[in-house]
């Protein structure tokens, strides 16, 4: 078991990604503290934790809110007495404002969760896992995002390049410490979060058509990602984001066959041409 006797925390542990990293690190042999606003969520994935015989401890969060995040780490502390793993997992999407049209105070509600919820949460189980004096590892969820810019998802792009840009900082600050600090961008990902988005035909059609594996990801794919970086056998990767995407980023629009049946052609009167 990778994560054998490792306490590990995941915030946004209610739901989707969050939950399936829960399951797998229990899996692997951590406890669990559970940190979300959705208490209902957190009991299920309790419930999922309890069945893999590990402990799961959950937390109501916000994790903009540094009381908040700093009682998580406290709880962890008196429950299991230490915290050897932070999941920066909580974050909240856009469905898509055009640029010119986005609100001020929307902007300001991504940033808070997505950007500000991973700094805090970060920086606080750093200073935990600092005092230890035993070295730890800091996952935070990013996104293809952080990659591409959208002129109707600028505040998401925006705060997730945040991300992709604070693993580096954290990864420099905490090295001397034995802390590693890297990240996770997923591609589409089968959670609640994009549920609205997968079961709009022409929007689904759009993502699998720019996803060479042809499929929108799992939860597992990122919670596979997630143990890759959690666990001992990455000890010497730091301020590095991974990206289970299933290809997304190379860019890749699918040919038609029209496009297919043209390349054929022009390849044919090239052979012909240099035969002949
Ligand atoms: P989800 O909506 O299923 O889960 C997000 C969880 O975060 C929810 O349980 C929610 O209650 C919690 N949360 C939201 N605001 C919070 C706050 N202020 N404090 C504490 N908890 C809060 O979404 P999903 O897809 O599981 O998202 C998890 C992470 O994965 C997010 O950071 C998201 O941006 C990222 N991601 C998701 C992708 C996808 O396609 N689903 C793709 C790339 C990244």
């Amino acid at each position: 078991m990778r994560l054998d006797g490792k306490v590990a925390i995941v915030t946004g542990a209610a739901s989707g990604n969050g939950r399936a990293i829960s399951q797998r690190f229990a899996e692997e042999g951590a406890n669990v503290v559970l940190a979300d606003l959705n208490e209902e969520g957190l009991a299920e994935t309790e419930r999922l934790v309890r069945q893999q015989e590990r402990e799961a401890l959950s937390v109501r969060c916000d994790v903009t809110s540094r009381e908040d995040v700093q009682a998580v780490v406290d709880a962890a502390v008196e429950q299991f007495g230490r915290v050897d793993i932070m999941v920066a997992n909580a974050g909240i999407g856009t469905m898509g404002a055009p640029f010119l049209e986005l609100e001020e105070s929307a902007w300001d509600a991504v940033q808070d969760v997505n950007l500000k919820g991973v700094f805090l949460s970060d920086q606080i189980a750093a200073r935990q896992m600092v005092k230890q004096g035993e070295g730890g590892a800091i996952v935070n969820i990013a996104s293809i995002m952080a990659e591409q810019g959208s002129p109707m998802n600028a505040s998401y792009c925006a705060s997730k390049a945040g991300v992709k840009s604070l693993t580096k900082s954290a990864a420099l600050a905490l090295a001397p410490f034995n802390v590693r600090v890297n990240a996770i961008g997923p591609g589409f990902i089968d959670t609640p979060m994009t549920k609205e988005m997968r079961e709009e035909p022409v929007v689904r059609e759009s993502l699998e058509r720019q996803t060479p594996m042809d499929r929108i990801g799992e939860p597992l794919d990122v919670a596979n990602a997630a143990l890759f970086l959690a666990c001992e056998e990455t000890k010497f990767m730091t301020g590095q984001t991974i990206f289970p995407d299933g290809g997304f980023l190379l860019n890749y629009v699918k040919p038609t066959e029209e496009l297919i049946a043209a390349g054929m052609r022009l390849q044919a009167e090239k052979d012909r041409k240099s035969g002949g």
